[in-house]
């Protein structure tokens, strides 16, 4: 039977050792694994990927414990050592890749021993997929971390069905162009039968970017290199609607609802949930908030913001630099509001179950999503799905990819913290028919286009260009 074969760097499992040295299965963060990790297990289908640790020589019986449990689940690990983590992993894709296509090029650094270890784990991956394809499968390629890997299949199996997904935006050609191996990342991707993005942007900004760079130019997104037809487009990616609606009605997210809502007293609750990142704003949005209680007084003591920071690539130096900047915020605004009943800030950097995180859907009055760049955010999705008496209010900032869908979102630009200040007065103040309207509104644009949706487009489409291709010889 024909499967699909999911490639991307991270698992949707993550495996970590506790302080005994013993085994911990974990679900992974991100929108990657939280989007597709309800559907791969359909079918045959496979996820090849990395456990997120290392295994030194001696722990031989550990990794093949790994494997087994793996791969009875429908994954197939890559595993990378010690260097690789720090050159490929941390270096070319999070201290280079990441920062330029979020806009945060000042942060990238341009290192050729990044570069060089990027291609070698990239050949990994493709090697770890030749092995178990087979002529009729799909590849399907995930994110930044594995540009090249298209290309690389394609070298070996000229006639597969190869799509590719990018999950972070692409920046635009005047940003594109400052990384020294530009030519070679397009060509990469360029291996692909189809390519997608979150945004219609985004892919504009490749085209412009393969236009200038490569010197091949588009028809309704669609080219030609080495006489074979490729396919660009825009798929925004949808969110298991029906889990978190389920969950959220669920009878243990009901008691920790009243749990914590015993523990917080009366008063109104504002909610952001990001992974430790610089492109989320959180800095920023901390100060956001430090203005409004000042602004709005009448407001201290009457609104606390439960902030939920998810540890993530924090050997990175400038992720290790924010966690301490976050940490100073934070105390900072509890210690000059903060009274013996009543705290601002409640900040938890760790990760937390579903149902703890339907809860704090189900109790947030406002949740406040103001990323600096985020290819799409799914945290928004979530928190409109779990609303399920559909009061509350979503601010949403222009520069995450799902406010091209959101619309009747508070819509704001994070780097006004003015204008999100009085969004924030706004959405406290905002009349319950009003909230029922927009959220309304929302859910039933989030449900239609859930990743059952999203999946079974980009898939169609992909057959669709093989055929074409096909018929044109
Ligand atoms: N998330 C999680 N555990 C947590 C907090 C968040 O699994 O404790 C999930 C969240 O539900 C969402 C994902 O992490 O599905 C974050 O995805 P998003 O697209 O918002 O941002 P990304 O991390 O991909 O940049
Ligand atoms: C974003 C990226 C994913 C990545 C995730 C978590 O969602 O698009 O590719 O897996 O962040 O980051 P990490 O570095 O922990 O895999």
């Amino acid at each position: 039977m024909a499967r699909t074969i999911i490639v991307s760097n991270r698992l949707p499992v993550k495996v970590q050792r506790d302080s005994n040295g013993d085994l911990q299965y974990k679900s992974s963060e991100g929108g990657l694994a939280t989007g597709l990790g309800s559907i791969y297990k359909d079918g045959d289908n496979v996820w090849v990927g990395w456990p997120g640790l290392y295994f030194k020589d001696k722990n031989k019986a550990q990794k093949a414990e790994v494997t087994e449990k793996l791969t009875s689940e429908n994954m197939d690990p890559v595993y990378l050592s010690e260097s690789e983590i720090k050159l490929f992993y941390e270096g070319f894709s999070n201290e280079t890749l990441w920062p330029t296509f979020h806009y945060f090029n000042q942060y990238a650094l341009y290192k050729k021993s990044y570069y060089d270890a990027y291609k070698k784990v990239n050949q990994k991956f493709c090697d770890a997929v030749l092995e178990l394809a087979n002529p009729d499968d799909t590849i399907w390629i995930h994110d930044y971390q594995l540009m090249l890997v298209p290309d690389m299949i394609r070298q070996k199996l000229p006639d597969a069905s190869i799509g590719f997904f990018l999950h972070i935006p692409f920046p635009s050609f005047e940003v594109f162009r400052l990384l020294p191996w530009r030519r070679e990342l397009l060509d990469g991707v360029l291996g692909s039968d189809l390519v997608g993005f979150h945004t219609y942007d985004d892919m504009r900004h490749f085209l412009s970017a393969v236009s200038r760079i490569c010197f091949i130019g588009n028809q309704q997104g669609q080219i030609t290199k080495d006489r074979r037809t490729i396919m660009i487009d825009s798929f925004p990616i949808g969110i298991d609607y029906d889990k978190y609606a389920n969950s959220s009605a669920a009878p243990s997210t009901l008691s920790k609802e009243v749990k914590f809502r015993t523990s917080m007293g009366d008063q109104k609750l504002m909610l952001s949930i990001d992974r430790l990142d610089y492109s989320k704003g959180i800095a920023a949005r901390l100060e956001i908030f430090d203005i409004f209680l000042s602004k709005y007084p009448e407001y201290q003591n009457k609104i606390s913001l439960i902030m939920v920071v998810v540890p993530s690539r924090d050997t990175v130096e400038k992720y290790k630099n924010l966690k301490e900047e976050v940490d100073l915020l934070v105390g900072r605004i509890n210690g000059k509001y903060g009274s013996m009943n009543w705290t601002p800030i409640h900040y938890f950097y760790r990760s937390f179950p579903l149902d703890d995180l339907s809860a704090f859907y189900r109790m947030a009055d406002v949740a406040l999503v103001t990323p600096m760049r985020d290819g799409m955010n799914l945290v928004c999705k979530e928190y409109v799905a779990s609303k399920l008496d559909k009061k509350g209010v979503l601010i949403l900032s222009e520069m995450a990819g799902a406010s091209k869908e959101l619309s009747e979102a508070l819509i704001v630009n994070p780097n006004d913290k003015h204008q999100v200040v009085d969004a924030i007065y706004k959405a406290l103040t905002m009349p319950v028919e009003e909230q029922e309207k927009h959220m309304a509104f929302m859910q039933k644009a989030i449900k239609k286009f859930d990743i059952h949706h999203w999946v079974k487009l980009f898939l169609d489409r992909l057959n669709s260009v093989k055929e074409q291709q096909k018929v044109m010889g």
